[in-house]
């Protein structure tokens, strides 16, 4: 095996969504502290006397104490090199939170087992289903109190249309969380609650569920409750079926407790053994295979401003193929040039680092002089990639920008499309009027803030947002339809974006239906390429 296969093969490239609070953080970090990555509990996430993430990286976040931008980590563990990539958290999210879907392999859901599926999960979700990428789920909080297990199950087949197969089952819950038992191995591992919100691990005890010690270790009415659950389960569940969870048709779920290291490490394990390194994305409908091809990549997400002082943009990128190199000589496919790729960067678990070298399914970032778009391809001069693009999704809050010193118009407008190629927002015009008038959709309403706070601060040009009455967007399929015989839309705004692509905003959801229903043929989408 070539080093470069034996690189790609071992590089597991993740997001990890979750509604706020579920644990995300509390997952990842006990990730990184099995990866020797970090020592203490506590340092991803700037709580308390922590440090701040790394993600922190505007002042807004800061004040808000939140994190608006998406990052990622990269550490070792086993024989494994692992990528994390973490989704904002808070409800506020945006855009890149979908992106980051976009260069990620698979996927870890957590959950909060007092709550079952949330609405965040739903639309994260939807992007999951989408790319038909591999979703592992972790039932968190065991620890407390739980909803019931199979209503848990019930929840996330019928909210997100997903098979799932639990690959162990828990017993009890709260204060009477006994463990879980291991499905494959037919065993207990039992759990003992130890009194730290940190590092150290609960303490773990494996026993087989036949040994007659489990009866009392876990206590008899838990003991012969876990036996019917098992005969219900090994009645009931979908079996494993590997390729079903490679098409992300079945989740395989483990319950644990992040806070006290509880089932992690096992869920780490086998969602190892059960995912995929790298695999071959698609440039024009064919396969870019990971290890076969030098070096290409695609960029997913753009961020401003990572360093104050340079005003600086990052590009992300996702490498697809081969191996890259500092300072490699690469094509820019969308502008048709040549350029080397300068400042690369990379996010080993709390610091910022220069790579020398890094391999499909890493993400690094590039210092971008404001050339990137999110979608754009690089490659090897001889080669001709061009990767699919990455859709552009719905917003659901929209404000009308009205600009308060008209003097700047040009700080304004190049502020404006700079914020919105970064792809933070989106901007609308109106269907006739023009450039006139300037409508922002945001995928969260943090996003406005982080608008207004941008052009004031960057590019000297105050802005007042006027919040619009519209909930939902539509592109129009056929982008050749005349907007002006469409019917029943007194209530619908007509807009164009930056493309010139038609699009309609609704009210509400019901909206789209009365005007589906009053123009046969219509065809409205939800995400635009
Ligand atoms: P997020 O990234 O998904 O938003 O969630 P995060 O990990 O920050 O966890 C949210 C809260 O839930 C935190 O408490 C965290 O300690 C707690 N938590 C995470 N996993 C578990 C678990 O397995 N069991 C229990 N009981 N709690 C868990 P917090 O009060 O917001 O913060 P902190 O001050 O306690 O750290």
């Amino acid at each position: 095996m070539s080093e470069l296969q034996h690189e790609i093969g071992r590089r597991r490239t993740f997001a990890i969504i979750s509604h706020p609070d579920a644990g995300k953080t509390t997952l990842t970090e006990k990730f990184l502290l099995y990866g020797g990555a970090i020592n203490t509990a506590g340092s991803v996430k700037g709580k308390a006397n922590a440090k701040h993430a790394v993600s922190d990286w505007m002042e807004i976040e800061k004040e808000r104490g939140i994190s608006v931008t998406s990052s990622v980590l990269q550490f070792e563990y086993n024989d494994y090199c692992i990528n994390i990539l973490d989704t904002p958290g808070h409800e506020d999210f945006s855009e890149d939170t979908y992106r980051t879907l976009m260069a990620a392999d698979c996927a870890v859901m957590v959950i909060d087992a007092s709550k079952g599926v949330e609405a965040q999960t739903i639309k994260l979700f939807k992007v999951c289903v989408m790319r038909h990428i591999p979703i592992f789920t972790f039932i968190n909080k065991m620890d407390r109190e739980a909803k019931d297990t199979f209503e848990l199950l019930d929840d996330i087949e019928k909210v997100l249309g997903i098979e799932t197969c639990p690959m162990n089952w828990p017993i009890g819950c709260g204060k009477e969380f006994k463990g879980v038992y291991e499905r494959e191995f037919k065993e207990i591992l039992r759990f003992e609650a130890v009194s730290t919100g940190g590092a150290k691990e609960a303490k773990e005890t494996i026993i087989s569920v036949d040994n007659p010690e489990a009866k009392s270790i876990i206590g008899e009415d838990f003991y012969e409750n876990l036996l019917e659950e098992i005969e219900l389960l090994d009645g009931a569940s979908h079996p494993l079926e590997m390729d079903k969870v490679h098409q992300g048709d079945l989740s395989p779920v483990f319950f644990g407790s992040a806070l006290t290291n509880f089932g992690v490490e096992p869920f780490l394990e086998h969602f190892l053994k059960m995912t995929n390194a790298p695999l071959p994305r698609l440039s024009k409908g064919e396969p870019v295979e990971p290890a076969e091809n030098d070096f290409s990549a695609f960029v997913f997400k753009i961020q401003a401003n990572m360093n104050k002082n340079h005003r600086d943009r990052i590009a992300f990128m996702r490498i697809c193929s081969g191996k890259f190199e500092a300072n490699m000589e690469v094509k820019h496919v969308q502008q048709g040039k040549k350029m080397r790729l300068s400042q690369p960067q990379q996010i080993m678990a709390q610091e910022r680092k220069i790579v020398e070298d890094a391999y499909a399914g890493d993400i690094i970032g590039i210092f971008d002089p404001g050339v990137f778009s999110i979608g754009d391809t690089v490659c090897m001069p001889k080669d001709d990639f061009e990767f699919e693009g990455i859709p552009t999704f719905a917003p659901e809050h929209f404000a009308r920008v009205v600009q308060i010193d008209s003097m700047k118009r040009k700080q304004f407008v190049k502020g404006i499309d700079q914020i919105a190629q970064e792809g933070a927002i989106q901007i609308f015009q109106e269907h006739e009027v023009g450039y006139a008038e300037i409508i922002v959709g945001v995928v969260g309403t943090l996003q406005f803030d982080v608008l207004k706070y941008r052009l004031e601060n960057e590019y000297n040009c105050e802005i007042r947002l006027e919040p619009l009455p519209y909930q939902a967007i539509r592109w129009i399929k056929d982008t050749t339809t005349d907007m002006s015989k469409l019917r029943g839309v007194s209530e619908v705004k007509k807009v164009k974006d930056l493309k010139g692509n038609p699009l309609l905003l609704f009210k509400n959801e019901w909206g789209i239906q009365f005007v589906l229903d009053r123009n046969e043929g219509l065809e409205l989408i939800e995400f635009s390429r």
